[in-house]
Parts: C-alpha cells; structure tokens; sequence
C-alpha cells in the first residue's frame, strides 16, 4: 500500500538547510495499524506530509498504492489524496462558525459526490462518531474531543484506505483521547490503514506497530518483533 524507498527530505530556508529526513525506508501494508513515534523535531509532520503526498521529497521514491509519487503532476496528486487519504490533524482544522455537518460536506463539494446525497452521507459518519445529536453545532460550541471526532467524520466522506493523523490526541483530554482511539481502532478493525504520529507512549500502544524516528532516521521499527514484545510484558508481572 504505502513503499518509502531511500527517502531524504532536506529544507532550505535562505543559507540554513535543514534535513528533516534522511534516507528513510519501509513499507506500510493494507490494513496495518502504525504508530510513528520521535521526539519534536525528528522529523514526524515532514514524514506525514510525504506519505499524504501533501509534500515531495527531496529524493528517493514514494510509491502510494502503486503510484509512484514523482511522476504525478500536482493536480493528480491532489485528486490521489482526496480520494484514498484521510486527514486528522492535532488542531482540528475545522471551519470555525461553520456546523459540523457543513465541515463534514467539505470535502465531497471537492470530491464530486452528488449534492443531493452529501447531507445523507455527513450524517451517516457523524452518527458513527457519536455526535448524531450535534449535527448544527459550531466548533466553538463543541468540546476538543467532540471537535476531533468531527474532523474524523470529515476524513471518512470520500472512504479512503489510509487514515493519517498527526498527534491527533494532542489537544484533547485523556478521558475524551479514549475515545478518539477506539474510533481509530474500529476504523482499523474495518480494515483501514491507520498511521498515526504521537509523543505519547499509552496512545501508541493501540498500534499494532510502533516506528521509532530520531534526527531524521528510523530508530526502530516493531514490525516483525511482536513476539518479544509480548514475552517482556509476561516477564514484568
Ligand atoms: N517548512 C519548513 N521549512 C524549514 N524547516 C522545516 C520546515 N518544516 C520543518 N522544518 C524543520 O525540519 C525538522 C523536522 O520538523 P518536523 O516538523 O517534521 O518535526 P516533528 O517531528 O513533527 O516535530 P514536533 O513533534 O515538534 O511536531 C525540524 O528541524 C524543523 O525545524
Ligand atoms: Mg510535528
């Protein structure tokens, strides 16, 4: 599904360059579940911003469901994106004095879902993320949690594969943050890739998979390691 072959990402901002990542691999398969971990400034948004091919890399080769990145041209990137990647982002991202289920249309206006079946569909993903009661109202009239739970129904509309969310807990409070991720675990258990930055090591343990990212580099990787993973917890009661 997602293939990162020798990815660098270097900033250049007047004389400084910055390389945000560097020489990065691995693949992510349909229907995986991965945390992506790291202290700021490793490395983790630029990451997410390439595999959401909202960013290029500088070099190396992204292939997104047997797309190679680099021979799109930016409108079909952008059709590619809407269509098969979902986005949560830690602010929310909403339109503030807009309802949810006006939000939650956005991106199928975009996505050429007829009208008259768009209102049909919001409600459908709101219902699911519990807010079937708070349909018209605002942002500013909704919790944190209830406002990520709206983006999250703004994420499903167009029903893409991959589901990426960049510390999407992080402006929410833990009680509420529970619930966030059973709603990423059921969209996992639907079969949805879900790939998931986060700093927080209790968050990450819904993954099935935790990469570790340090200056750009891929620290450690569980992929393959689950085996030990359970027999140290075993040894630790
Ligand atoms: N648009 C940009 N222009 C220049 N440098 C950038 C840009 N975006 C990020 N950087 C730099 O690249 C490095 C990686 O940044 P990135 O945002 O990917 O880190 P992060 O792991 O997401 O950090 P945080 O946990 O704080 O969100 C940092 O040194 C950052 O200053
Ligand atoms: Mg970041």
């Amino acid at each position: 599904m997602i293939s990162v072959s020798h990815i660098s990402k270097i900033y250049k901002t007047g004389d400084v360059e910055t390389v945000a990542l560097d020489d990065i691999s691995f693949e992510i398969k349909k229907g995986e579940f991965v945390a992506i971990m790291g202290p700021s400034g490793s490395g983790k948004s630029t990451l997410m911003h390439i595999l959401g091919a909202l960013d290029r890399p500088t070099s190396g080769t992204y292939i997104l469901d047997g797309e190679n990145v680099e021979n799109l041209s930016d409108d079909e990137l952008a059709e590619i994106r809407n269509r098969k990647i979902g986005f949560v982002f830690q602010a929310f991202n909403l339109l503030p004095r807009t309802s949810a289920v006006k939000n939650v249309i956005l991106p199928m206006a975009y996505g050429g879902i007829e009208k008259e079946r768009r209102n049909e569909v919001a409600e459908k993903y709101l219902k699911m993320v519990g807010l079937g009661d708070r349909m018209n109202h605002t942002p500013s009239q909704l919790s944190g949690g209830q406002m990520q739970r709206v983006a999250i129904a703004r994420s499903l509309v167009m029903d893409p594969a991959i589901i990426l969310a960049d510390e999407p807990t992080g402006n929410i409070a833990s009680n509420q943050a529970a619930e966030i991720m059973a709603i990423f675990q059921k969209l996992n258990d639907d079969g949805r890739t879900v790939i998931m930055i986060t700093h927080e090591p209790d968050i990450a343990e819904h993954a099935k998979r935790i990469i570790h990212i340090l200056d750009g580099k891929i620290n450690s990787d569980s992929n393959g390691h689950k085996q030990r993973v359970v027999k140290s917890k075993a040894i630790s009661k």
